[in-house]
């Protein structure tokens, strides 16, 4: 049997010409689930999670699953049964982490805008930590926690004004973002974090962008989120752990990030000469875990060539697939049969249903493709089904985890009856 690897996809192979996800082929899902259909790979996710494991061997360290990565209940079983936490933005997040099974304790909130509604629910759960980024946040939570008779453990999110190289959408650690507190305000707001009631300020939190490739941004914020804990420490606050965010990027397409487990290493080379190694570590990654774990299974429905551009129409959309219409973000996208003794490959956009020009999945790809056809848009794990919307009524996609030769429905298809459960006619 012939098998062909994509390169920085260890889980998705050509075997026999069929695209498989471990040991599922990817066409014998598609009379059973139909599409768009999004399949992801169980031994992908472990094995993402095991770099960081490695990398981080021996130390007190908790993983927190940014599950706003990917927050399908059967995605975060995996992450649960793996020992993992989570960070959370919502009280809707939260929810779906104890549906699924998780660890309130192990679970730390983000976000620049909590509501008191979530920060009394989180309290009740009791969760480990809130990841605190303003102080009118701070002065909230100590009266929502004081009134609820609780204790709330914070860290403040520090903004390092590093620049991390990536999409100005996704970055975060910048001064002008709209995250955390200042580097130069940081040891006055602790002061009045450890001055005000129902709060226990245990840590320091930090968090530069997403689909970060290059270390450098890395090594420099945590050598100004470590002065702050010297500075901190120095002023008669103690402090138990420092979270250091996510946002290690993935192979898109000729993107090299550091490994989880390099980068880990020098960091904690870092933290160690500083003086830090004994503290707590915690981190918040998402999209390294999962994003390289799932494709995205389209049919092609019609193939319409034009003067200047062919367009390639799948029965996916900026609804499925949100990402290159928010981020212009390139995804791989490859026949599920590969017949290399096709006609010689046409220039395409690839392009949905949906009534804007903006839907565009894949521009100036090179296909040779027949209506009916199936293709895998990859790298589809991270920041698809969870920023996937209803637009133009169409319902979200099904969604599948593939556990070796094993596959399981984790989400049905979404019907036009489940979309207007909510709505009410006059
Ligand atoms: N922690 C915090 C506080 C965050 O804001 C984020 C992501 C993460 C952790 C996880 O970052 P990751 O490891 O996944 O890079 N929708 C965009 C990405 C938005 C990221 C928002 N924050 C995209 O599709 O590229």
């Amino acid at each position: 049997m012939s098998s062909h690897r994509l390169p920085g996809h260890p889980f998705v192979a050509y075997r026999n010409s069929t695209l498989h996800i471990e040991n599922v082929a990817l066409d014998a899902l598609i009379a059973d689930h139909g599409t768009p259909l999004f399949v992801y790979s169980k031994a992908s996710m472990l094995s993402a999670l095991a770099a960081y494991q490695r990398g981080l061997a021996g130390r007190n360290v908790q993983i927190c699953y940014a599950m706003k990565a990917n927050s399908t209940l059967g995605v975060l079983q995996v992450f649960v049964q793996a020992g993992c936490g989570f960070d959370i933005v919502s009280g809707g997040e939260l929810d779906r982490v104890l549906a699924a099974g998780g660890d309130a304790q192990k679970v730390i909130f983000s976000g620049v805008g909590k509501t008191t509604a979530e920060m009394r629910q989180a309290l009740a759960a009791g969760i480990g930590c809130f990841n605190v980024e303003s102080e009118a946040e701070l002065a909230v939570l100590s009266s929502v926690a004081v009134s609820a008779g609780l204790c709330a453990n914070v860290s403040i999110r520090v903004n390092p004004n590093v620049d991390p190289k990536t999409h100005p959408y996704i970055s975060t650690g910048l001064k002008d973002n709209k995250f955390g507190v200042a580097h130069e305000d940081a040891l006055r707001i602790y002061q009045y974090a450890a001055s005000l009631e129902g709060l226990r300020v245990t840590g320091i939190d930090c968090h530069i962008g997403s689909q970060i490739t290059d270390s450098t941004p890395y090594l420099d914020a945590m050598d100004r989120v470590l002065d702050l804990v010297d500075a901190i420490e120095a002023s008669g606050i103690a402090l138990q752990h420092i979270d250091f965010g996510g946002g290690l990027g993935i192979n898109y397409h000729q993107d090299t990030p550091p490994e989880a487990d390099m980068l880990w290493q020098q960091l904690l080379a870092k933290v160690d000469a500083r003086g830090h190694g004994g503290k707590k570590l915690m981190i918040e990654p998402g999209r390294s875990l999962v994003g390289n774990a799932g494709v995205c299974v389209t049919e092609v429905l019609y193939l319409k060539p034009g003067e200047h551009k062919n367009f390639c129409i799948i029965d996916a959309a900026m609804n499925d697939l949100p990402r290159p219409a928010m981020y212009q973000a390139f995804h791989t996208i490859v026949p599920l049969t590969a017949n290399p003794a096709r006609e010689a490959p046409t220039l395409y956009d690839v392009v949905g249903p949906v009534c804007e020009s903006g839907d565009w999945i894949g521009r100036d790809r090179k296909l040779s493709v027949h209506a009916g056809e199936y293709l895998a848009v990859l790298s589809a794990g991270a920041y698809c089904t969870s920023m996937a919307s209803n637009y133009n009524t169409r319902g979200r996609a099904a969604e599948v985890l593939v556990d070796d030769a094993d596959a399981r429905l984790i989400r049905r298809r979404e019907t036009s009856q489940d979309q207007m459960r909510q709505e009410i006619l006059a």
